[in-house]
């Protein structure tokens, strides 16, 4: 049986597939020639990420395939419910990239204690003439350790914060709207490990009681972090976002940035995408990624392993 791996999979993904039998094809296809394409070739299985799409006319008009796969989480780019109603299944791989975001989070706060995202942009211009004078600016940094995070969303994601945050010798609190109770294993390399149980807190505490917050719901219809929340917060917090853009109010943000209520912020998603504000872009008391949160190696590994573990069970 032939898979055509549109957006491309991992070695690890084809080798399992292969070892099982499949015909693995990487050849990106345009989107408009994909349906003929899937057909002349006679694929069963479509694997894409999000830059291709699988709509109804699609699904429609390729009979034969048999499984749609979304290496990641988000499946807006595949008419899921369609997908399933003509007997095709849908799959993804929603916790293959957690522990990667959770890491990017921590890249974000241990560089913004420091000003790293800061010095990084001021070194190449005035390091050789202004040592001293950066040296002061970036002179009152301070630990994780010790300090409390807050994290919105306790999903996959969130969790995965947690356990980061424990072994840094932070304290954890949480909000999730649906996850009233949790519970933490925190793994160590030589086989050891602790449990830790949680309860959701109200979001108000979570956001006075915070020294950092960490942002890992799904998209929302409003904003969970305006105005309102930002004023709520303990002076001189700091915020990450690597969940998803329009969760944040990015211009109660700059505000916060601006007035020095909050001290930093780290930015994976923006509301804007592909084009984020040019006022969140140049601030700088942001520390930016372009949305990259899941894209490691060890997450593409994962999800591509996932995926073929998924196509044997169900085809095989
Ligand atoms: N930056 C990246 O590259 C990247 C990569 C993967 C996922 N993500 C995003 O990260 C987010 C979290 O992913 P996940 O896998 O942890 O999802 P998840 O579904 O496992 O967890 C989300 C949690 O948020 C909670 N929640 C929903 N609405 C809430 C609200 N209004 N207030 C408080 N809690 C709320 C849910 O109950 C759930 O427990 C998603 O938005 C996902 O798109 C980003």
């Amino acid at each position: 049986m032939k898979v055509l791996a549109n957006d491309g999979i991992s070695q690890s993904g084809i080798d399992a597939l292969t070892a099982a039998g499949f015909e693995v094809n990487t050849t990106n296809v345009a989107q408009e020639q994909l349906i003929n394409y899937i057909n002349e070739n006679d694929i069963s299985v479509l694997l894409v990420r999000s830059a291709t799409k699988a709509r109804k006319d699609l699904i429609d008009a390729c009979p034969n395939l048999k499984i749609i796969g979304r290496g990641g989480v988000g499946m807006d780019n595949i008419d899921v419910e369609y997908a399933r109603e003509k007997g095709l299944k849908v799959i993804n791989t929603p916790a293959a990239s957690s522990s990667s975001v959770a890491e990017l989070v921590f890249g974000h706060l241990y560089g913004g204690v420091r000003f790293l995202h800061d010095a990084n942009r001021n070194m190449p211009l005035e390091g050789e003439t202004k040592f001293k004078v950066l040296k002061k600016n970036y002179a009152k940094g301070s630990e994780l350790r010790g300090k409390t995070i807050g994290i919105i969303g306790f999903g996959r994601i969130g969790r995965e914060v947690a356990k980061i945050a424990l072994g840094a010798g932070m304290k954890v609190i949480y909000n999730d709207a649906y996850i009233d109770e949790a519970d933490v294993t925190v793994d160590f390399f030589d086989g050891q490990s602790v449990s830790f149980h949680f309860e959701s807190q109200p979001m108000a505490e979570v956001l006075s009681e915070s020294d950092f917050i960490s942002l890992h719901v799904p998209a929302q219809k409003d904003y969970i972090i305006g105005a309102p929340e930002f004023d709520q917060m303990k002076e001189g917090a700091a915020i990450v976002n690597a969940s998803r853009g329009g969760v944040v109010d990015e211009v109660a943000l700059i505000a916060a940035l601006e007035s020095g209520k909050i001290s930093f912020a780290g930015l994976d998603v923006f509301e804007n995408e592909p084009t984020p504000a040019i006022k969140v872009l140049m601030n700088g008391r942001v520390s930016l990624s372009p949305h990259i949160g899941a894209a490691t190696n060890e997450a593409q590994d994962r999800i591509g392993t996932e995926l073929a573990t998924q196509i044997i069970s169900i085809l095989k």
